[in-house]
């Protein structure tokens, strides 16, 4: 269990008001793509939450550490939404209904299914990414927040290939 990691609370100092420092004819695009990513990230733990049953088995145990990882990212981008006088976007729940439907449909046809819809997430995650990386003009620490976001995807897509048909 070394690598259990329970992230440490939020300080008031970790907390930047960002707008007044990116350009500001970047700031639309940069809103949008923390919006997208926000947006996507609620479909992505909602996928894994509905995956998950009552099962003791290898399975649900990485099932619910996907989600587990999945709402780190939602942090990560609900609070630079924030610290950039954004709100969430306003359509999100369609993303959740979406990632609820995709979840419970791929738990009820079994095991290789639910591996498959992780993977289709975790590789549209990616393509969304690498977009959203040249849609704007990033300041370096939300950049690097994206960044480090995209390698867990990248390594998400790695562990659930590895399951499939396991
Ligand atoms: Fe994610
Ligand atoms: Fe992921």
């Amino acid at each position: 269990m070394e690598t259990y990691h329970i992230r440490g609370p939020v300080e008031p100092q970790d907390i930047r008001f960002r707008c007044d420092s990116v350009d500001p004819l970047q700031l639309a695009n940069i809103r949008s793509g923390l919006k997208k990513l926000h947006t996507f990230e609620i479909m992505a733990v909602n996928i894994y939450k509905f995956q998950i049953t009552k099962q003791k088995n290898a399975l649900n145990q990485i099932i619910i550490q996907a989600m587990g990882n999945e709402m780190t990212h939602v942090q990560d981008f609900q609070i630079k939404l924030y610290e950039y006088g954004a709100r969430p976007g306003t359509f999100r729940w369609t993303f959740w209904l979406a990632g609820m439907i995709i979840g419970l449909t791929s738990r009820l046809l079994g095991k290789n299914a639910m591996i498959k819809a992780g993977i289709w997430t975790e590789q549209k995650a990616v393509t969304d990414y690498q977009k959203i990386i040249q849609s704007a003009s990033w300041d370096s620490d939300t950049l690097a927040v994206i960044t480090h976001n995209l390698q867990d995807e990248y390594h998400h897509i790695e562990t659930l290939q590895g399951l499939l048909n396991t």
